[in-house]
């Protein structure tokens, strides 16, 4: 199997222990706290998923700054985004030494981890600027990962973490959520060798449905893992469990038996486009992915990437630094002449016979109760959108 990404085994935060667990939850309550960010309670989760290995807990500004700058921590471990825990106020963990941190998403705010903290830090507006210009390519905060990042705050707690919960993911979604571990464990079981990640944060569209078959074709891989974002999305987005319906639905009917797993991780959309490919494709190859399908606009949002920018940075990853193939997959449209969806570069036909349909057009669409096209959805996945718009119209 593949090597998780730089290392040889793989480390997972969270502690599995029982005994142990419990008497970190005693000592944590004993302990100064905060409530994190939703984004910083999601780098926990992956942390503890060993989704971020080799990552051993939040960065520091150097490091976070060295990330955004040159891909590559101060220590020269290849990364693309910063994982940091930024909050507004340290005035509860001032000189600690161990803190707990609650978690943002779940009720009550229960402790989610333990940090023993190596520095607390204050970013100056500087670092905060350059930072989110590298790694979402603007400072526009219409952009909602922009608007994620910048709103947090600009104090950096820095140093290692022990997770102590998966959050909501594991009991809103225990049929789907998984550690990376298990998706290793899971891959074994298959006896897969060459396997084929997807990543998305849609129900999956026919043009979904085709790249996975076209790169499972490409490399002859043996099985899909369907990994889609179970966190946050931007207001508008379709509903996790919503997503998970139609996706199970479609691979019991359209894929062969037992040739695809659907499965989650638990962890906001970043929307930054090229560097969140990085850091989807670093991640799959630690869940034991040897293949990253990325397409048009892989997680873009708006007009803040070219179509295929997030191809492009594939070139910029040193040599060696990841093991992942990606797979590069055009735009993929239905053709009228084929009859069929099809890859644009391997068409011979032209713009006139494509019937072209973006997740934005779809929802707007489902939200004016129309019915979905079959050059876009596959009918029984339509339908289960289209029941879950009529459900929400009729709430008000
Ligand atoms: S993502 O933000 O999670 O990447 P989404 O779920 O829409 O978004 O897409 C999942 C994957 O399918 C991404 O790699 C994306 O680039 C690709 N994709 C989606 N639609 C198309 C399309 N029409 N043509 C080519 N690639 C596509």
């Amino acid at each position: 199997m593949i090597k998780p990404f730089g290392s040889d085994t793989l480390n997972t935060l969270y502690v599995d222990n029982n005994a142990k667990r419990e008497a970190l939850l005693k000592d944590a309550a004993v302990r100064p706290s905060i409530v994190l960010s939703s984004a910083a309670a999601g780098n926990a989760v992956m942390l503890a998923c060993g989704y971020f290995n080799p990552l051993t807990g939040y960065m520091n500004i150097a490091d976070a700054k060295s990330v955004a700058e040159k891909m590559q921590t101060t220590s020269g471990l290849f990364w693309p985004t910063p994982v940091v825990n930024m909050i507004k106020d340290a005035s509860a963990i001032k000189g600690a030494k161990r803190i707990a941190l609650k978690d943002p998403n779940v009720d009550g705010n229960p402790v989610i981890a333990i940090q023993d903290v190596e520095a607390i830090e204050e970013m100056s507006a500087d670092d905060l600027k350059l930072i989110t210009e590298k790694v979402y390519g603007t400072t526009d905060m219409e952009h909602p990962g922009v608007a994620a990042f910048n709103s947090a705050g600009n104090i950096v707690v820095s140093g290692p973490i022990q997770v102590l919960s998966y959050s909501y993911f594991k009991e809103d979604f225990p049929g789907t959520f998984r550690t990376a571990q298990e998706i290793r464990d899971m891959i074994a079981k298959n006896g897969w060798n060459e396997v084929a990640a997807f990543q998305t944060r849609n129900p999956m569209h026919r043009a979904h449905e085709a790249l996975v078959k076209m790169a499972m074709k490409e490399f002859n891989a043996d099985g899909a893992v369907i990994h889609m974002l179970l966190g946050k999305l931007k207001p508008g987005d379709i509903p996790a469990d919503v997503r998970d319906s139609c996706i199970r639905k479609m691979v019991e009917l359209y894929f062969e038996p037992n040739t695809a797993e659907v499965t989650g991780y638990g962890f906001d959309m970043l929307y930054a486009g090229p560097r969140e490919a990085v850091l989807h494709a670093l991640f799959r190859q630690n869940m034991g992915a040897t293949i990253l399908i990325v397409g048009r606009d892989h997680a873009g949002v708006g007009d803040y990437y070219g179509g295929f920018d997030a191809q492009k940075i594939f070139d910029d990853v040193p040599a060696g630094a990841m093991e992942i193939k990606i797979f590069k997959g055009d735009h993929t449209v239905w053709c009228n002449k084929c009859n069929n969806i099809v890859m644009m570069r391997d068409c011979p036909h032209g713009k006139d016979d494509y019937v072209m349909l973006s997740g934005t057009k779809v929802r707007a669409k489902l939200a004016a109760g129309e019915d979905l096209p079959k050059e876009f959805a596959r009918p029984e996945v339509a339908k289960i959108l289209m029941d879950y718009y009529k459900n929400e119209a009729a709430k008000g």
